[in-house]
């Protein structure tokens, strides 16, 4: 048996877990792998925490550890696409020890790059921790569905806009109440706003794409939502209507008439009928649903979130590595991932969920359905609540099926309207 020498650099909440099993020892270690974490880097070396780490070498600056002899593989968790993360990560490749990182933010960023580089090397560089925490869906595709050609992916990325919107549901709670509640479990991110504005999932979607499809949109090429101007309200609506609501990324590819791959990507809240198995899936667990050849349809849940969940997917990745796992880290030569690809508006038409608040007053329910008329949207029901008190309502449409480019124009027209009082929430219908 021979030891792997580990250097964490990051002890937040997966770091300190990921330093305590190590320590500890789990399952594999104890009969076929021998580890030792030989070095660790964080912003306090004193900070009390779960496992006492003075006996181990510590680094006040993480890139000296990425070029200490002493250690074998890097082991990034300090998260955030620029700064020292992407620095120890670059150095630790360039100098030669492999590289395994929980940061989403970078790989959706610079993984071609990175991957590049641990190939040139010759390099293990590895990323499982970054996308649906324990969840091991990188594997799955990389591995288990390799043979595959991939079509579709939908998931249940965020395991905190997951939780807060189910947490909502069940205590009937507003929202800054539940995130707060979140941020103290360690679901959330640093910038708690990643978690809720969908740059978080959306960062998982790119990271997903690369892998099933070899295209990688960038971030800025996405359509993303969150999930911040969703209500109480919404959430019992749809519950009366037979959906909930769930922040999805999904992306597709197909071939257009030229025989073109064109990428569908997107982030945002949806509502999914109660029949669909991932309406189901709560509080802070993920799951991720995929479409493809000979597999068929395959959908993979767990916890999306958490110490010893993510912690899990770093060592499984420890693990690959001592195993001397040969591995091409999205799946196929880095040289083949299309970087920046170009994402396309959906053609599909779906349902709409529309909710308006707006003043009580006569003329206001015509001017809308004019503007729906111009635009040739068909209501299929309406739901009003009236608040007599400040003398406005709460308007619930659902539509018949549209296009997403069309429902945006005719937005763009309700919320000039007289009596319109805020920007109103507008969310698809998946079936
Ligand atoms: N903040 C992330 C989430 C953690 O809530 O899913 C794992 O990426």
């Amino acid at each position: 048996m021979s030891l792997l020498k580990i250097g964490i650099a990051g002890l937040g909440n997966v770091g300190e877990e990921v330093a305590y099993q190590l320590i500890k020892g789990f399952r594999v270690q104890k009969n076929l792998f021998k580890f030792e974490l030989v070095a660790v880097s964080a912003k306090s070396k004193k900070k009390k925490r779960k496992v006492d780490v003075s006996g181990i070498r510590f680094f006040d600056d993480p890139l000296e550890m990425a070029s200490s002899q002493d250690v074998d593989v890097i082991v990034e968790l300090i998260g955030g696409d620029e700064g020292i993360a992407k620095k120890l990560c670059f150095s630790a490749l360039q100098n030669n020890k492999s590289l395994i990182t929980a940061n989403k933010a970078l790989i959706a960023k610079y993984g071609k790059e990175l991957a590049e580089l641990a190939e040139k090397n010759n390099l293990f560089f590895s990323f499982e921790a970054s996308v649906a925490g324990g969840i091991p869906i990188l594997k799955l595709i990389r591995e288990g569905l390799i043979v595959n050609d991939i079509t579709k992916l939908t998931g249940i990325l965020n395991g905190t806009a997951n939780y807060i919107l189910s947490e909502m549901e069940e205590a009937e709670k507003g929202f800054e109440e539940v995130l707060t509640d979140a941020q103290n479990k360690g679901y959330a991110e640093a910038n708690p706003a990643f978690d809720i504005d969908g740059i978080d999932a959306a960062h998982k979607t790119i990271i997903l794409s690369a892998l099933a499809y070899g295209k990688m949109p960038s971030l800025e090429n996405l359509s993303i939502q969150g999930i911040r101007d969703i209500t109480l309200n919404d959430i019992k609506y749809c519950n009366e209507l037979g959906f909930k609501i769930k922040l999805l990324g999904n992306s597709s590819i197909s071939k257009n008439i030229n025989g073109v791959e064109e990428l569908f990507c997107s982030v945002k809240p949806w509502l999914i009928g109660k029949n669909y198995g991932l309406s189901n899936v709560s509080g802070v667990i993920n799951a991720v649903q995929i479409e493809s050849s000979l597999a068929g349809s395959v959908m993979i849940t767990g916890a999306g979130a958490g110490g010893e969940p993510t912690a899990s997917a770093v060592l499984a990745d420890i693990v690959d590595f001592a195993n001397g796992t040969k591995l091409f880290s999205f799946g196929r030569k880095a040289y083949d991932i299309k970087n920046n690809f170009q994402t396309m508006p959906y053609k599909e038409k779906f349902k709409f969920y529309l909710r308006l608040n707006v003043v009580d007053k006569s003329g206001i329910l015509a001017d809308l359905t004019t503007v729906f008329k111009d635009y040739n949207i068909s209501i299929e029901s309406v739901i009003q609540k009236s608040n007599k008190k400040d003398k406005t309502a709460e308007l619930v449409i659902i539509t018949h099926k549209a296009s997403n480019t069309v429902l945006d124009d005719a937005l763009r027209s309700i919320i000039k309207l007289d009596g319109v009082i805020t920007k109103p929430v507008c969310l698809n219908i998946y079936s």
